[in-house]
């Protein structure tokens, strides 16, 4: 993982792959609906599309290679800190075709910076090509915010893809495995694109527990409902109940209830709701009243990361549940490969070594845990990305979803949202302690 030129081939990939998904996700509609807002929690399209390359240019023209800006004026309008998403689509966005041009211009001179750079020597940003992973990965997270884009957008389907394979099912499967108590390794000082929330590697102690073999799935969830589960203040944190009732909340996000039974909308179909598979479009607040109802709780970040990584054989933490190979499409539902997550059960060739199965892809799964600093954390390269989010305002999400590209996804990545979120896409499984 440390040879410089074979990073500076995974960089060029991850860019590119990037870059065709960002070209799929704004290509699919015209340009009325590139510039319209969808949704007020949401940024138009073209924004998006611009503030990646504007991103890019700051980092890996600007920062890394020296060289000054393209397009100063524009840097204020893209600044996601300056205007929050429901003012975007009055800022003087470029027109599509402008903001496409700006991007293969940046792009263009970022696989050339990228051929020259020497990726060891002591700067920080470019050793192990890091500041090129990192634009990688942030350009795969805006398109997993534009796919959010695009199930909030109402009219017909732009998008379209193969379902996931079928998986095995949960029969035979326990509920829910038993990790014992003792101390593990939590997050990394190896893995050379984790981002600063993720560092250091550092020891946790963590008490023997038992966590869900899979995710909860809208069977079940389906369960809760019909129990009365979102008329029931014995389940809810007192926020979570003020929401519900505040907006008439009684189901997940694009569920509606007719005819006697759920139906969903998404991007684009409406249709019945799975019952195997993983429940979508949760808040933290149902999520956590759901495993209350169940007798449960929601998993702590480090009991969900313990049962991701610790190889009880080894000793060692893995990079990934299945071990230390990157992601390939026998081990988790990543990508944007298929548009839904693969029923419970799925991927047993990704199951961690205590047996637990779709850690990684198909649903982010909330955990227990505020969103804080590992002890030695130190804000890189900027505070931006992570620090100031630290608090107990948002809760993390651990292990990516169908919509996540690989390089934005590892055993040891930290998600965080806040609690009220439910139009990405989240779900969860849940523990009990021993
Ligand atoms: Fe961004």
């Amino acid at each position: 993982m440390t040879d410089p030129e074979k990073l500076r081939r995974q960089a060029l990939d991850a860019l590119t792959t990037a870059r065709a998904r960002t070209a799929l996700l704004t290509s699919c509609v015209d340009d009325g609906e590139l510039t319209a807002q969808h949704s007020p929690l949401m940024s138009p399209l073209v924004w998006d599309l611009a503030h990646i390359s504007n991103q890019e240019e700051q980092w890996l023209w600007r920062a890394v290679a020296g060289r000054e800006a393209l397009r100063p004026e524009i840097d204020s309008v893209y600044d996601a800190f300056e205007h929050p998403r429901a003012t975007r689509p009055t800022l003087p966005l470029l027109a599509p075709a402008e903001a496409r041009a700006y991007a293969s211009d940046v792009r263009d001179r970022v696989l050339d910076v990228l051929e020259r750079t020497p990726l060891e020597g002591g700067r920080p940003l470019v050793d192990a090509a890091f500041a090129f992973g990192m634009v990688a990965q942030h350009e795969q997270q805006h398109d997993e915010t534009m796919l959010i884009t695009h199930q909030l957008r109402r009219g017909p389907a732009a998008l379209d893809a193969p379902e996931p394979p079928p998986g095995p099912g949960t029969a035979g499967l326990p509920a829910e495995v038993r990790v014992p108590g003792g101390p593990f390794t939590m997050g990394t000082s190896a893995e050379p694109w984790a981002l600063d929330n993720e560092r250091p590697a550092h020891a946790r102690v963590v008490p023997e527990f038992f966590i869900d073999t899979v995710p909860v799935t809208n069977g079940a969830y389906m369960a809760f409902i019909a129990d009365g589960g979102y008329r029931d203040e014995r389940w809810w944190a007192p926020e979570g109940w003020a929401q519900i009732r505040e907006h008439g909340i009684g189901a997940p996000l694009f569920w509606r209830r007719e005819g006697g039974q759920w139906l969903r909308r998404r991007f684009g179909v409406v249709e019945p709701v799975p019952e195997q598979e993983p429940v979508l479009h949760v808040s933290w607040y149902e999520a956590d009243a759901y495993a209350r109802w169940a007798g449960r709780r929601l998993p702590t970040e480090e009991e969900w990361e313990k049962a991701a990584r610790h190889d009880p054989v080894s000793g060692r933490s893995l990079r990934y549940p299945w071990g230390d190979d990157d992601p390939t499409p026998e081990h988790a539902n990543l990508g944007q490969r298929h548009l839904r997550p693969a029923a419970t059960g799925s991927y047993p060739a990704g199951q961690s070594p205590f047996g637990v199965r779709q850690l990684i892809g198909d649903v982010w799964e909330w955990t227990s845990s505020d969103f804080l600093p590992y002890p030695g954390f130190v804000a890189f390269p900027y505070k931006e990305y992570s620090e100031v989010f630290f608090g107990p305002a948002h809760k993390v999400l651990r292990g990516g979803s169908f919509a996540v590209d690989p390089v934005a996804c590892r055993g040891t990545f930290r998600n965080w949202d806040l609690p009220v979120r439910r139009q990405i896409f989240s779900g969860f499984r849940t523990a009990r302690d021993a």
